[in-house]
């Protein structure tokens, strides 16, 4: 018998049933390659559950809040647990868009303009100063998210000033911190990385949603979304768009694997939304896409990840 590996999933998120998903397959995938596998969910009985079983590795399939924001693995740091995927900096700051878009421009990384707002200052602006600041700043049409959320939850596209309010108290729903982003038309991508010492951009995933974008139902629901890997692009912009994936890849310090969400505006020129810690796992999920376009089926995938985190 292989090693024995907790798949930890589920978990307190708005994503948790994505994450049973995710989990599941991940199991069923680790018990294919003869691994022994227990499943975990995220409880107060956590720790107790992993002393008392003695794992070798714990694979994470949660997304979201305390699972994907370093909390988890902070936990298993203290505990001395391996675990798959980036680590503790990682997660807090891929997670937290408006972090990880600060040290994209620092990094002089292309990231749609934005403007940050806190419930706070919200509450002190009202919506027409925000609608100020906003024109100054971006101009309409602007995108609304959380700062820290993911499955595109909360997510609202502002085309008029009328519909500001209503998407910012929507978004602050959510997070009391909330990002104004700039709309970025264009081609949207995503491309997942793979390694640690030298981290290898898979192919590139064109997204072309069914609906106005990516949302919650396109993402999780068959037929909702065509998809082409590798994506309807030249070679040039290929390897611009997998080489600043890699970049941010490295810049927020990951390993094992990320996932890069892009939009390739008109002047060709890929602009980073967002990097994922815990890229979905689902059936139609674009890491596992992507890396059966590069001839390696989910259990390989899965197996490769369990051998990158066991290598350290
Ligand atoms: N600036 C933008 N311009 C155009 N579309 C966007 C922009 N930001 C997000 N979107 C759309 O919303 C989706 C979700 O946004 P993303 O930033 O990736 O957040 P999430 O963490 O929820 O996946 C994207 O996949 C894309 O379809
Ligand atoms: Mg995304």
């Amino acid at each position: 018998m292989r090693e024995k590996i907790a798949v930890l999933m589920g978990g307190r998120s708005l994503e948790r049933e994505v994450s049973l998903k995710s989990g599941r397959r991940v199991s069923d995938a680790l018990k294919e390659k003869g691994y022994k596998v227990i499943q975990l969910d995220i409880d107060e009985n956590l720790v107790d559950n992993l002393l008392r079983e003695h794992v070798d590795l714990v694979y994470i399939a949660l997304h979201g809040k305390y699972g994907e924001d370093g909390t988890v693995q902070e936990l298993l740091e203290i505990l001395g647990v391996p675990y798959t995927g980036p680590g503790v900096y990682s997660s807090i700051v891929g997670f937290d868009k408006v972090l990880s878009k600060e040290i994209y421009q620092i990094e002089r990384i292309p990231t749609p303009k934005f403007y940050a707002l806190s419930s706070g200052s919200f509450k002190e602006m009202g919506a027409s100063g925000v609608l100020g600041e906003v024109i100054k700043k971006i101009g309409l049409p602007i995108v609304v998210k959380p700062a820290c959320q993911g499955s595109a939850l909360g997510i609202k596209f502002v085309k008029t000033p009328e519909e500001l309010p209503s998407a910012l108290i929507g978004a602050l729903s959510y997070d009391d911190k909330v990002l104004l982003e700039e709309y970025i038309k264009g081609k949207e991508v995503a491309v997942s990385i793979i390694g640690n010492a030298n981290p290898k951009p898979l192919p590139v995933v064109e997204i072309v949603p069914k609906k106005e974008f990516f949302d919650f139902e396109s993402m999780y629901t068959m037929g909702m979304t065509d998809y082409f890997v590798p994506a309807r692009i030249s070679k040039e912009l290929t390897e611009k768009v997998q080489n600043t994936a890699v970049k941010v890849h490295r810049i927020l310090r990951c390993r094992d694997v990320s996932r890069v969400d892009m939009i390739i505006g008109e002047d060709e020129v890929p602009y980073v939304l967002e990097l994922n810690t815990s890229p979905g796992m689902t059936e139609t999920s674009l890491l596992p896409m992507a890396a059966k376009a590069a001839g390696m089926e989910f259990p390989d995938l899965v197996d490769k990840l369990v051998r990158l985190a066991l290598e350290r």
